[in-house]
């Protein structure tokens, strides 16, 4: 690579037995359908080698399911993957070559279940019957749900169903190494199961699993010992965390951090912090960039953890820049900003970076995919049709589909229609 003042980000990045080419990393995101009942389709294989052929140096592979449990109690499947059976495998491999062809190591988030916003019914299960709440004011950008978002509070899990969804995520990862995946990362963030059981706020157990920080790490922490007996010490195990809850009776930074601590100990390969949750959505998928480093919270996980530290919510070149030179994190998961440019990192690396093209954070993507709808970007038309030829939109068939998907998204924009449609779903 020619020298270039974005040459700091070229620099490699070693994960286990893993050496990733740079310090840009994609994101997990549920982006890659429309799949039909969680196998790969061409449009994912499509979608995931558009963004590997342009050099980043890791890919995420997110919306991915790890137990059968998980994916019954999925509130959405268009764009999620399956990673509990066998059957899976042959797809998931179609997209472990896609990115090796390019010479992308591709890690796969492992969500065991989907906690406080799983559909309701037998599988709405979750550390403690704690619901979800979102003020209207703590929505992201674009979403629009009158009076904010409350879901029904999960069920608490018993302890054998604990002991269960930790065996299955363990078989999981044997398949997904077996399905060419060169590390896995556990879904320890937003509001699905595992984090339930990290803050006291979520998590009122009295059991083993309740209590002081131990015991809150304590299924995560399982999970980790399990997987490192089984599969040796050099293979990437990421956890993908919160590092601070922003609601006045949850954690910060400083008890994330202690549990990250844990998280280290018990065999964890680097930490990806996330910010907030469901619950204050704004600052999960945000409207600028920084946040993470501006509040404090990256600084006490670097004084904290010595793994390496992953950091989303970061657009802008410049900032990528400074995060990762200033050493407040060690690289960048970059989600929207690659819906929007797939070619971002070559970009940057030939020194063109006035040439990207930045997402508008008017979350389109994230409106299609709450309404179970494949992803769309409002900067990139080519986003979410990867796999179809470029003149394929303009036959009838998918005009009706763009106009009927349109007319949905714009109710979904306006608060009259849907408080009346939240009445009627209400009933
Ligand atoms: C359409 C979409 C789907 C997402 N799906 C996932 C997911 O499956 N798993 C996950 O951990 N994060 C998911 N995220 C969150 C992103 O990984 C990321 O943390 C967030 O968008 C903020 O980063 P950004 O500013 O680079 O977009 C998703 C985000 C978007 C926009």
């Amino acid at each position: 690579m020619v020298e270039n003042k974005w040459s700091e980000l070229f620099k490699p990045l070693q994960i286990g037995n893993v050496v990733l080419k740079n310090r840009l990393i994609m994101a997990p995101m549920s982006a890659f359908g429309p799949v039909k009942e969680g196998f790969v389709a061409d449009q994912t294989v499509a979608f995931f080698e558009e963004r590997a052929k342009h050099g980043i140096g890791l890919i995420i592979v997110g919306g991915s399911v790890a137990t059968t449990m998980g994916w019954k109690g999925a509130p959405m499947t268009r764009n999620l993957l399956r990673l509990d059976g066998d059957k899976f495998v042959p797809g998931l491999r179609r997209v472990t070559e896609a990115a090796h062809r390019h010479h992308v190591p591709i890690f796969v988030q492992l969500v065991p279940t989907w906690g406080a916003i799983s559909k309701p019914g037998p599988y709405h299960v979750g550390a403690s019957p704690v619901p979800l709440v979102t003020a209207e004011e703590n929505l992201s950008t674009g979403l629009t749900i009158p009076g904010g978002l409350s879901l029904p509070a999960p069920r608490a899990a018993t302890i054998d169903e604990i002991k269960a969804i930790e065996q299955e995520v363990v078989q999981t990862v044997h398949r997904m190494r077996n399905a060419g995946f060169d590390g896995v990362e556990l879904g320890a963030h937003m509001n699905y199961f595992l984090t339930g059981f990290l803050s006291p706020r979520t998590n009122l157990r009295t059991d083993e699993y309740g209590g002081n920080a131990k015991n809150r790490a304590r299924v995560v922490t399982d999970i980790l010992r399990a997987i490192r007996a089984e599969i040796g010490p050099n293979y990437p195990v990421g956890v993908r965390m919160p590092v601070n809850e922003h609601l006045p009776d949850g954690i910060g930074p400083e008890e994330f951090g202690e549990l990250a601590v844990l998280f280290q100990d018990a065999g964890a390969s680097y930490i990806a912090m996330t910010d907030a949750s469901y619950a204050v959505m704004k600052l999960a998928t945000a409207d600028k960039d920084m946040n993470i480093i501006e509040h404090g919270e990256a600084k006490i996980f670097r004084e904290k953890v010595s793994i390496p530290l992953l950091m989303h919510g970061v657009h802008h070149p410049d900032n990528i820049l400074t995060a990762v030179a200033d050493g407040h994190c060690d690289g960048v998961m970059m989600a929207r900003p690659l819906l929007a440019d797939p070619a971002y990192p070559a970009k940057l690396r030939e020194g063109k970076a006035a040439e990207v093209i930045h997402c508008d954070r008017q979350n389109l993507c994230l409106r299609r995919n709450f309404i179970n709808l494949p992803i769309r970007c409002s900067a990139n038309p080519r986003t979410g049709f990867e796999s179809h030829p470029a003149d394929q939109r303009h036959t009838i068939g998918m005009k009706l589909q763009a106009l009927t998907e349109s007319a949905l998204l714009w109710v979904t924009t306006k608060r009259p229609l849907m408080r009346i449609i939240m009445k009627l779903a209400a009933r």
